[in-house]
């Protein structure tokens, strides 16, 4: 097929494009993590989360498999799940399958939201099939931008779920701003459950996200794959390398691409240069003490209910609810 203007500009997403131009004009080249999660990153992200260097995702799996009965009891039955990045439903499912003392399900809604769509519409389809009596509502949205609830969720209550340390994505300010708008979104009432990686030594963190088969160093490379196939790029993959870095100070796991020679690439009309050695940073995840994110929670309006962590306190999953004016103190006070 000819290389013309018309056949390249056929092929450009121009959201994609448009969420990758800015990063990569600044001065330290960055790009959205969000970009990370197309058909092949969710796939690679899946392979990571089995990874026994990846201690994250088990380890939460063990933690909401034990506490999902007590979370479960704190609502009331016909509650709503809302779920925040929802590429798979493995974690919503130990919510999911309580019931109240009668034995009906205690959520009778579940809102799934997601950028990817490919993998929200498969969510919506294995969970209709599996659990007929349950609404599903699927959002194919940027969780991070107030998305609207259904309106038939009117009069429902609601239960949030953040699970993954995906609030370690943001920046402290933009967690702030992200707890403060669910709380708004969610309305009074309403709960959030929060999963949250917890701080450790970095020989611990850094080969969980630089393991020794190269499936982390695959899915961040993919997201200049994906500007290859969706934005009219032409990344050189192997003139680019992976790399995890712990930065202390900012308590943040860093990883980022390493231009390993002088080069520049295209990207839709624009011509981006590297020079030898110079990152994109693709990702921050950071990691909280439990005392510093209930500190963020209250910030924002919350008031924690409870904390688990697991016996080697590798991670944490926070129940919030929301504070108010009367007893808030005291609530905050319950954290253990
Ligand atoms: C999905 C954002 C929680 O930060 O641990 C895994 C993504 N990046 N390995 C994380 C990720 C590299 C993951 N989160």
């Amino acid at each position: 097929m000819p290389d013309d203007g018309s056949t390249v500009a056929h092929r450009i997403d121009k959201d994609v494009l448009s969420a990758a131009m800015p990063g990569l004009l600044g001065d330290q080249k960055s790009l959205p993590p969000k970009l990370f999660y197309d058909d092949v990153g969710c796939r690679l992200f899946g392979d990571i989360t089995e990874l026994p260097e990846y201690y994250l995702t088990r380890t939460e799996r063990i933690l909401l498999d034990v506490i999902a009965p007590a979370v479960a009891a704190l609502c009331p039955r016909g509650c709503a799940l809302v779920e925040y990045g929802a590429s798979d439903e493995g974690k919503a499912e130990f919510l999911l399958r309580q019931c109240d003392p009668s034995g009906k399900p205690v959520f009778t809604d579940y809102v799934p939201i997601d950028v990817a769509e490919a993998a929200l519409r498969q969510v919506a389809w294995r969970l209709r099939s599996g659990r007929p009596y349950l609404r599903v509502h699927p959002m194919a949205a940027d969780f991070l931008l107030p998305v609207l609830l259904p309106a038939s969720l009117a009069a429902t209550p609601r239960l949030g779920f953040f699970p993954g340390s995906t609030i370690g994505n943001l920046e402290p300010g933009e967690a702030l701003r992200f707890l403060r708008q669910i709380h708004r979104t969610l309305g009074d009432g309403s709960r959030l459950l929060v999963g949250v990686d917890l701080r450790k030594d970095a020989a611990r963190l850094i080969p969980a996200y630089n393991d020794a088969s190269g499936v982390t160093a695959d899915f961040n490379l993919n997201i200049l794959a994906r500007l290859n196939r969706e934005a009219g790029a032409d990344f050189d993959l192997s003139a680019f390398s992976h790399t995890a870095v712990w930065n202390d100070a900012e308590s943040r796991i860093e990883m980022h691409l390493v231009s390993t020679r002088a080069q520049a690439v295209r990207l839709g009309a624009y011509r981006i240069t590297f020079r030898v050695g110079e990152t994109i940073h693709t990702e921050n995840s950071y990691k909280w003490t439990v005392d510093d994110f209930v500190g963020l929670a209250v910030q924002a309006g919350w008031a924690s209910v409870q904390v688990w962590t697991d016996p080697e306190a590798l991670f944490s999953i926070h129940l919030l609810e929301i504070a108010t004016t009367t007893g808030g103190a005291e609530q905050v006070g319950r954290a253990s």
